[in-house]
């Protein structure tokens, strides 16, 4: 058997390919990225993009040393030499903070917002949305703190997810409060899951000690039962006043606008990074156990990284179940457009003229041409397989006038265009309204319609 790529990733497929599913169709993650770019750079935010490897330090200290994705899920990779390898990034977040840091970036305007966008990689088990190799949409805001930039953040996202057209999604808000506030949490939790220390996995005797917050989102059947039984309380009953005031006014932001959510008081995220506001994106087609995308505050997430106290907030959604979400819904992207015109050469001798005549009609339109001299009926059908609008034929007759026979393909109407007017031809509207049934196709005289059919961009 040919060889096969790695468990845990997918290729990106070009429209019409035999195995197309909308999650493996590379233009609809390029429609979905497209239309969250315009989304987010209305809201202000600007690209930005990080290397894919980073310091293993660097996602330790940020994403936590009791995380699944650090003790469980990450990918090294080494080159020749003494050093010890780098990983691949699992997230985003924390490589965003670090390039604003080392990059001098407070010295722009802030609060300042960036997106990104690109692969990450989690040494996950796989299953229907959850790679090993998958793709986030990333928007981060660093440098403010105040609770107006959490709603909005929020609101972006929810803008996005709404730009695709999903309807079927459940914003999960909770806030996870401020570090000392996680300490009393943690001391409670540690009192409670520490008198049931019989029944735990032996990864939660680990966290228990370390970061007890973490057996809430255990993945083990063992610990979640113990959490169901104990019927802890959940962190919003902690929150200090800061927090709680805080979080009232991401609320009544939120409820002012009309964003709907749901309270989530016991929210855990699977990053240690987060501080007051947290929350999930839910979809039915995706499943309950994964989200669509989460996010949340990160204030002491710089100070992790070695630098100075710098508040930060974001989200991140995955592509791969933007997709999945999608197909649940019966959400449908159009096929790509085919050529505008495909030209085909009807003699051996005009193949390198026409290839010519390819070559600068694409400063205008999409222009594909036949690498060898076909039949006329041949390129038709070829023009047609390939979905062209035009097909235009060049035998020796239209090359000794100066002309090309250009074809509209789905009405049938067929004019001799000069030379010097087919890239004004090309670039227009259409010769004839596409939607037009000509009663007479081969009527060579037929005049322009009024168009209704430009190229898709
Ligand atoms: P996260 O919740 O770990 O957050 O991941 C965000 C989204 O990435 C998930 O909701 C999901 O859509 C997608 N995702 C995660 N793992 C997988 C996987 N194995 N396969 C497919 N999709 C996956 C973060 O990564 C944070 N950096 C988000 C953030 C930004 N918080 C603040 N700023």
């Amino acid at each position: 058997m040919a060889l096969q790529r790695p468990k845990g990733t997918s290729d990106h497929l070009p429209d019409g390919s035999p195995k197309l599913s909308l999650d493996t169709q590379a233009r609809a993650f390029q429609r979905v990225t497209d239309v969250a770019r315009g989304v987010l750079e209305r809201s202000g935010a600007q690209f930005i993009a990080t290397p894919i490897f980073e310091e293993p330090e660097l996602v330790r200290r940020g994403v936590g040393e009791t995380s699944d994705i650090v003790t469980k899920e990450m990918f090294t990779v080494y080159y020749f030499g003494e050093h010890g390898g780098f990983i691949l990034r699992p997230e985003g977040t924390a490589s965003v903070m670090r390039a604003y840091l080392q990059n001098g970036l407070k010295q722009l305007p802030s609060p300042l917002k960036l997106w990104t966008q690109g692969p990450m990689f989690r040494a996950e088990n796989v299953q229907k949305g959850r790679l090993r190799q998958f793709h986030q949409l990333d928007y981060e805001v660093i440098g403010g703190d105040d609770p107006l930039i959490d709603a909005e953040a929020v609101a972006v996202m929810m803008s996005v997810v709404e730009a695709l057209g999903l309807r079927q999604v459940t914003l999960k808000l909770g806030s996870v409060g401020d570090p000392a506030d996680r300490e009393r949490y943690n001391a409670y939790l540690r009192e409670q899951f520490g008198r049931r220390r019989a029944d735990l996995s032996p990864e939660s005797l680990l966290r228990l000690d370390r970061n007890p917050m973490r057996i809430l989102d255990s993945k083990s059947a063992e610990d979640q039962a113990v959490v169901r039984e104990l019927a802890v309380r959940p962190m919003l009953d902690f929150l200090g006043e800061q927090a709680q005031a805080h979080f009232a006014s991401v609320r009544r932001y939120l409820d002012a606008w009309g964003v709907s959510y749901q309270l989530d008081p016991g929210l855990v995220r699977g990053l240690d990074y987060y501080r007051r506001s947290a929350w999930e994106l839910h979809h039915a087609g995706v499943g309950a156990k994964s989200a669509l995308g989460g996010g949340g505050r990160y204030d002491g997430l710089a100070e992790q990284l070695g630098g100075p106290a710098t508040p930060g907030i974001g989200w991140a959604l995955g592509i791969e179940r933007l997709l999945i979400a999608m197909t649940a819904e019966g959400l449908e992207l159009p096929l790509s457009p085919g050529p505008h015109v495909y030209l085909a050469a009807l003699d051996g001798a005009l193949v390198g003229q026409v290839a010519e005549l390819g070559l600068q009609l694409r400063s205008v339109v999409r222009a594909e041409f036949a690498y060898r001299a076909l039949k006329p009926a041949v390129a038709l059908r070829d023009a047609g397989r390939r979905g062209a609008v035009y097909a235009a034929l060049i035998g020796p007759e239209e090359a000794g006038r100066g002309v090309v026979a250009l074809k509209h393909l789905s009405s049938g109407v067929q004019r001799n265009i000069g030379l010097d007017e087919l890239r004004d031809v090309l670039g227009g509207p259409d010769f004839v309204n596409p939607d037009f049934v000509n009663p007479d196709a081969d009527d060579r005289t037929t005049h322009p319609q009024p168009s209704t059919n430009q190229e898709q961009a």
